[in-house]
């Protein structure tokens, strides 16, 4: 049975109407988000002189039946919405049924494909918008599609194309976006025979950064975890000593899509606002996961610009989440971090002066009770800057003097704070857990007062 059916013109007037195939990056563009949508767990992209030769795209997703392979090609033809109610809430990247169709009417297009139940392939010619042959095939279950010879039949923007070099480039930054936002999904790129990406399946994002970018991009990165329930932001953002000159190195996504998007950019610039020069901009790779309903994907043809409908909830999420990672990354560098274990002199008050401006919520003695089990509770008498606090990091002891500790509080301290708690060992006179207990009642920021 057909799962692909031409909507309605009722429903196809209610979609962003343009052209969406500008240059070989745009088809390579259409085409993996198709495999994706089809659940492919393999994708390779051959090119050949920059895509204006050759862009062939493999997958082995769910593929097609003959029925399906002959209707894909007509103009809104789609298997991914029905109604104009579906349209509220996309959650494929693609809907509009138009992409197969734009870009055969520019290119000489093959499609080979089978699908997973059926016994037997088919192969597909059309050459600018021309059916020439449909036949049985041999094949493996998934796609293949071929775009030779782009606009040989519109000299005229045949003309807008850029060198091989450029076109090469957008291709490879396109393939490199959407392996970063599908770790599980293995990516191959060739260009002229030459393999210029291979990225197998990883276990998540910061190895599948690490196999794309290599140890000097991911070292300095900072880990962004914020939001709860269905709105969130996770990611890495760069070190504030770490800037570049262009954004060439930000990458936003939204529920998977890649997208250029002025909120998320601007959140970003707001997070980093007096901690970086003006003229230079942080690395990001951002990826924010909305109800679909709360977003609006129709706007733009390419399906990279995006309407939020609530702009600001999603603009103070990334604005504060990236904040906190970085106040947080401060904060590791002080005797509870990662670097923990280093000899440190000095409160640990005065290495992190306090980020936001806000008061501290302090927790007080009763406040712990319970939460926090100092081993040698400081009689009430006692100035709390003579505390002494034994943290014990994995058979290393350090005993520390110190007013207070500051925390900042936010998702990714939490993380933090249980991989602490792994590496605390009982010795210590707090235990990272405690400190988490008490962590979950404050907000703002924490000022632990023993
Ligand atoms: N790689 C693929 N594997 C399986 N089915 C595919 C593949 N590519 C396309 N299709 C089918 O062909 C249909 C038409 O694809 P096309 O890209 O033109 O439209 P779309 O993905 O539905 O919407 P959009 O125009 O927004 O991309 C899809 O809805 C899907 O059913
Ligand atoms: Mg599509």
């Amino acid at each position: 049975m057909s799962k692909i059916k031409v909507l309605p013109d009722s429903l196809a007037n209610k979609i962003a109407a343009g052209e969406v195939v500008e240059r070989p990056a745009s088809i390579v563009k259409e085409l993996i988000e198709n495999s994706l949508d089809a659940g492919a767990r393999n994708i390779s992209v051959d090119i050949e002189s920059g895509g204006q030769q050759l862009i062939r795209v493999s997958d082995d997703g769910e593929g097609m039946t003959r029925d399906d392979a002959i209707l894909a090609f007509e103009r809104h033809a789609t298997s991914k919405i029905k109604s104009a109610e579906d349209l509220d809430a996309i959650t494929t990247l693609g809907f509009r049924g138009e992409a197969l169709a734009s870009i055969a009417s520019v290119a000489k297009v093959r499609l080979r494909t089978q699908n997973e139940n059926d016994v037997v392939g088919t192969e597909i010619e059309i050459s600018g918008g021309r059916m020439l042959k449909v036949r049985d095939i041999p094949f493996a279950k998934g796609c293949e599609f071929e775009i030779r010879d782009l606009f040989f039949n519109v000299p005229a923007r045949r003309k807008f194309l850029k060198s091989e070099g450029t076109e090469n480039f957008h291709i490879a930054n396109l393939v490199t976006h959407y392996a970063l936002a599908n770790p599980q999904v293995s990516f191959r790129l060739s260009s002229n025979g030459r393999e210029s990406i291979l990225a197998t399946p990883t276990a998540d994002l910061r190895e599948r950064a690490y196999q794309l970018f290599g140890s000097d991009f991911i070292g300095d990165l900072i880990e962004v975890n914020g939001g709860s329930g269905e709105l969130r932001v996770q990611g890495f953002v760069s070190s504030p000593s770490v800037t570049r000159t262009t954004r060439d190195s930000q990458y936003f996504f939204i529920n998977g899509r890649y997208v250029r998007d002025k909120i998320l950019s601007k959140g970003l610039s707001e997070a980093y606002r007096a901690m970086i020069p003006s003229g230079v901009h942080p690395s990001a790779m951002l990826f924010v996961e909305i109800p679909p309903h709360d977003v609006d994907v129709n706007v733009h043809p390419a399906k990279t610009e995006v309407r939020f409908v609530r702009a600001t909830v999603v603009l103070d999420l990334v604005r504060e989440s990236i904040r906190s990672a970085i106040s947080f990354a401060k904060a590791a560098a002080t005797p509870f971090g990662e670097k923990s274990t280093e000899t440190v002199t000095g409160q640990i008050a005065d290495f992190h002066k306090p980020y936001y401006e806000e008061k501290p919520h302090v927790i007080s003695k009763e406040d712990l009770e319970g939460g926090f089990k100092l081993q040698n509770p400081v009689p009430p008498a006692q100035p709390p800057q003579q505390q002494k606090i034994n943290l014990s990091f994995k058979g290393q002891s350090e005993t520390r003097d110190h007013k207070a500790m500051h925390l900042p509080l936010s998702f990714p301290m939490l993380q933090r704070l249980r991989k602490l708690n792994r590496r605390m060992d009982a010795a210590s006179d707090v235990s990272a857990e405690s400190i988490l207990k008490a962590v979950h009642r404050g907000s703002g920021r924490l000022k632990i007062c023993p």
